[in-house]
């Protein structure tokens, strides 16, 4: 990666490309909301699928789950997030902007403002001169206020407070709601898991950095059940195999580390967490995602507020118990920015400047570009027979516009990983080029050869 692609770099870059749009941007856009394109919904769709694949796929004691975003709202009661899932907002009143008080506060003063309540704040931003409003430099705010984060909604046509609702701040409730259900019907035993994909949504006061938080986002979380007392160890075995997935898939591991979130800064559900940290070149060291041990907190919550036993029974002990919890929490969308990030590459050859993306292929939005050198038969039939045994495996794109060199620089952009060639040669000796995205070497291969071949560059 160059360490000096800026933000405005990749969003213009993402935009041009078709990855990610502005949402509603004839209208003039909205904040904080945006649109995948052609190329930028097959990325997204690949890291949730190769995060699945991992995790519930090439596993036997993990299993799926999709649940509501529109959930009874005593869940929300029961989870906390009522009553705590608030950010601190204080307002300008030269400016009228409102503020992350404890961002204004850290900001100025550079110390630690997480945790501090409304009260203290509200003293400091009053007395500390340094705190100044970013748009103006004004010193006039009002008190800080707890402000919850959840989207609300009503149900029905009766917009009372009978039928408020809430768009679902994090995936994980849903599964602990189902933790019951799961048990009785299928035929899992503690240890084991319940994964979950799905949008989540945060009214977040400070969204910003592109796609890296926004208040409409999509989660990947897992919740995996286990025997107290063997927690610690699957909290570390978690941690590691979260670490080894974003390595696996090419992310550079100079780019990561692990966070460990101080004892009296952890939410309060949790015993330990520990981030994965990128290091986003336009935001510096920023979490990834968490690896929280929730301990048994809330399905214990929950079984308090719903007065259902939610106690796991051992089959084999007749052991009653509540399980711990150790939850792998990320969100793709703040992912495959970092991996945009880490696979953007401008370099030089020969003279020329070239922009690659080099992500895995397995994630590579396209996998493979069949370029026939001519538009006119009997090349362009070859050229076309080979798309259309390929396309069906993956997403393959044909190009037949431009000369050669254009097209190899169209797809080394999009990051894809295999180009293939059929020329003339390829009508007598039924071989082919394939370039690779990278090395830019190419080999002449049999053409009834690459169907395998690309099936096993892919998944390698
Ligand atoms: N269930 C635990 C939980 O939700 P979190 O750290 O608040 O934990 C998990 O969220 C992940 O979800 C984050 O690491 C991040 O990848 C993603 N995420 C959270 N808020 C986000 C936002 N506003 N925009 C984009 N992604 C977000």
């Amino acid at each position: 990666m160059s360490q000096t692609v800026s933000m405005e770099k990749i969003v213009s870059f993402c935009k041009r490309r078709g990855f990610v749009y502005q949402s509603s941007e004839i209208y003039g856009g909205i904040r904080s909301s945006y649109d995948y394109g052609p190329l930028g919904v097959e990325l997204k769709k690949n890291i949730k699928e190769e995060w699945w694949r991992r995790l519930v796929h090439m596993r036997d004691d993990v299993v799926g789950l999709d649940s509501a975003i529109i959930q009874h709202p005593r869940v929300w009661e029961a989870s906390g997030h009522t009553g705590t899932f608030n950010d601190m907002l204080v307002e300008s009143r030269t400016s009228g902007r409102r503020y992350r008080a404890d961002h204004l506060i850290e900001e100025a003063t550079e110390t630690d403002a997480e945790g501090l309540s409304a009260e203290e704040m509200t003293e400091i931003i009053r007395t500390d001169d340094r705190i100044k409003d970013p748009a103006d430099g004004g010193r006039d705010f009002t008190e800080v206020r707890p402000f919850n984060l959840m989207f609300e909604t009503y149900t029905g046509p009766v917009k009372g407070p009978e039928n408020l609702a809430f768009l679902r701040p994090e995936t994980a409730q849903g599964i602990f709601t189902n933790f019951k259900n799961v048990l009785d019907t299928s035929r899992v035993k503690v240890p084991f898991g319940i994964a979950q994909q799905g949008k989540s949504f945060r009214n977040e006061i400070t969204p910003g950095n592109f796609i890296f938080r926004t208040r409409e986002f999509e989660q990947m979380e897992m919740e995996f059940f286990v025997e107290p007392g063997t927690d610690e160890q699957w909290h570390e075995f978690w941690i590691e195999e979260r670490w080894n997935w974003y390595t696996s898939l090419g992310i550079n591991p100079d780019n990561l580390r692990r966070y460990e979130h101080p004892e009296e800064k952890l939410s309060h559900y949790s015993k330990r967490t520990v981030d994965i940290e990128y290091n986003f070149p336009f935001a510096g060291w920023s979490e990834l995602e968490g690896i929280a041990n929730r301990t048994d907190y809330d399905l214990k919550q929950h079984a308090e507020h719903s007065g259902e036993n939610l106690e796991y029974i051992d089959q084999t002990t007749n052991q009653r118990y509540y399980p711990y919890v150790i939850e792998p929490a990320g969100g793709p969308d703040r992912i495959m920015l970092a991996f945009l990030s880490d696979a953007f590459t401008e370099e030089e050859v020969n003279g020329e400047e070239r922009t690659v993306l080099k992500l895995h292929p397995r994630i590579a939005p396209i996998k493979a570009a069949v370029f026939p050198l001519s538009k006119k038969e009997p090349v362009s039939t070859v050229a076309r027979e080979l798309y259309d045994d390929l396309k069906g495996d993956y997403r393959i794109f044909y190009d037949d516009s431009g000369s050669i060199g254009r097209r190899y620089r169209r797809q080394d952009e999009a990051g894809t990983p295999f180009c293939v060639t059929v020329d003339f040669d390829t009508m007598d000796d039924n071989s082919v080029t394939i370039r690779d995205r990278d090395t830019m070497q190419q080999e002449r291969i049999p053409l009834a050869a690459v169907r395998e071949r690309l099936q096993k560059l892919i998944s390698g």
